[in-house]
């Protein structure tokens, strides 16, 4: 598996050097000379652990909950100190966990400090657990800004949820809610491939979402992580790839917009994705940033966030400094998940010729059928390339994702990490 990364990173890179993360950083980001910058908040609290999930959380303590946003505060304070335009304009931000809603009440504080240095464009994101579903919780979070809402529903089948760990989800309940306080973008997340899940099963909750006020979806593939305690077998490649193409079918059958490999939407409007930025600032634990030569990951551990910034050092755990290869692949990562790709932008971010830089793969890759050549020079991801690419993200999602994270959850500061 990570053979196929490796290869990949080498024709790409036109390099052997692997991508090395070092315990290293710099106490000011050059964020300033990026444009397309987005903003991400990192709250790592659960009222309850999922044992298949992947991301960095601890059980919610109100105590310690309210220490993390202090440092948060400080963080912001810290990384801004030494901006020179003020304020930057950036296109959004976005609130992930974890569960931020657990800190609903210091909510507008962040917001706030952030506001004081960025100018976000195009809104303010935040990730609900269904258990936040209550009117007095999104009234609150509408009134301090947000305007889209990501939903963990994962399922509204009782079998899959008793699968996954988690309480069923009344989906009336939701559809109540929703009709009391609007957003622009309503998503919910799916996770499928899970064992017996059939197509008919999937077909039901894509349906349900849109019927219950949801104008946007996520439906992601279940991903066995190596390092976290799930017992949940995964499903074989091909009842995967079956299941994929029926979903993709289904979806576009209904006239709902792929915006990325596993989301669609109903609307043009609608869109939530915190990753498909060509720059982007991430606070608090294991929170990433990506700028134009760099790209760094802060640490996992509560208690070392909070001592870093209370010496007024970054918390920043391992960075990596790209040669210029190499930000090249990763540029084209995100943007061929977002199954589209204009070279002219690539010209502009890069200041290099894409034809020289990788016309011959795109060429390639047009002749297989991966990609089709639109009016405009883009580069749109054809069903089979979005198959691909699927696979290819779950390859890259176990072979990066889950040595590195694996490493970071037990280690507040590795010395060094190559991938
Ligand atoms: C941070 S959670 C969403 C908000 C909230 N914490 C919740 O669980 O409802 C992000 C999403 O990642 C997805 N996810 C988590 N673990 C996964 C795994 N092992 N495989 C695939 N998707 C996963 C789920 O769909 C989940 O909703
Ligand atoms: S899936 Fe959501 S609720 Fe469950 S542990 Fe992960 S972040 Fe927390």
């Amino acid at each position: 598996m990570s053979l196929i990364t490796s290869l990949t990173r080498m024709r790409l890179t036109r390099s052997v050097k692997p991508f090395i993360f070092n315990n290293e950083y710099d106490n000011e980001l050059p964020f300033d000379e990026c444009d397309q910058l987005g903003l991400y908040v990192h709250i790592p609290f659960c009222r309850k652990i999922c044992s298949f999930c992947p991301y960095c959380k601890q059980p919610y303590d109100r105590e310690l909950c309210n220490k993390y946003i202090d440092s948060l505060l400080k963080e912001i304070d810290l990384v801004t100190a030494n901006m020179r335009d003020r304020p930057k304009e950036v296109t959004s931000l976005y609130f992930g966990g974890g569960t931020p809603a657990l800190a609903g009440g210091r909510l507008k504080e962040i917001i706030d400090a952030l506001n004081k240095h960025f100018d976000i464009k195009d809104g303010i994101g935040l990730e609900l657990h269904p258990d936040d579903m209550k009117v007095a919780n999104l009234n609150l979070i509408k009134n301090v800004g947000v305007s889209k809402i990501s939903i963990g529903i994962q399922s509204f089948q009782d079998k899959y949820q008793d699968i996954l760990g988690r309480k069923s989800v009344d989906s009336q309940l939701i559809k109540d809610t929703l009709s009391q306080v609007s957003f622009e973008t309503v998503s919910m997340d799916f996770i499928f491939a899970l064992p017996g899940q059939t197509f008919e099963d999937i077909k039901r909750d894509i349906d349900t979402a849109f019927e219950i006020g949801a104008n946007h979806i996520a439906i992601y593939p279940f991903i066995d992580f190596d390092f976290t305690s799930s017992k949940i077998p995964a499903m074989s490649k091909k009842e995967k790839r079956a299941l994929l193409d029926k979903v993709t079918d289904y979806c576009e059958s209904k006239g709902y917009e792929r915006n990325s490999i596993w989301t669609f939407a109903n609307t043009h409007e609608a869109s939530y994705s915190s990753m498909t930025r060509d720059n982007f600032l991430g606070f608090g634990c294991s929170a990433t940033t990506l700028l134009k030569d760099q790209f760094k990951i802060n640490t996992f551990s509560v208690e070392a966030y909070c001592k870093r910034i209370s010496d007024k050092q970054f918390p920043t755990s391992l960075t990596i400094r790209f040669a210029k290869r190499q930000r090249m692949v990763y540029y084209l990562f995100w943007k061929l998940y977002s199954t589209r790709l204009n070279p002219k932008e690539f010209e502009t971010f890069f200041d290099a010729s894409f034809d020289k830089m990788y016309g011959f793969e795109f060429r390639l890759a047009e002749k297989l059928g991966y990609l089709q050549k639109e009016k405009d020079g883009s580069y749109k991801m054809t069903h089979k390339g979005a198959f691909y690419y699927h696979y290819y993200e779950q390859y890259y999602t176990l072979a990066y994702i889950d040595k590195m994270w694996g490493i970071m959850k037990n280690e507040a500061f590795s010395e060094k990490i190559e991938l």
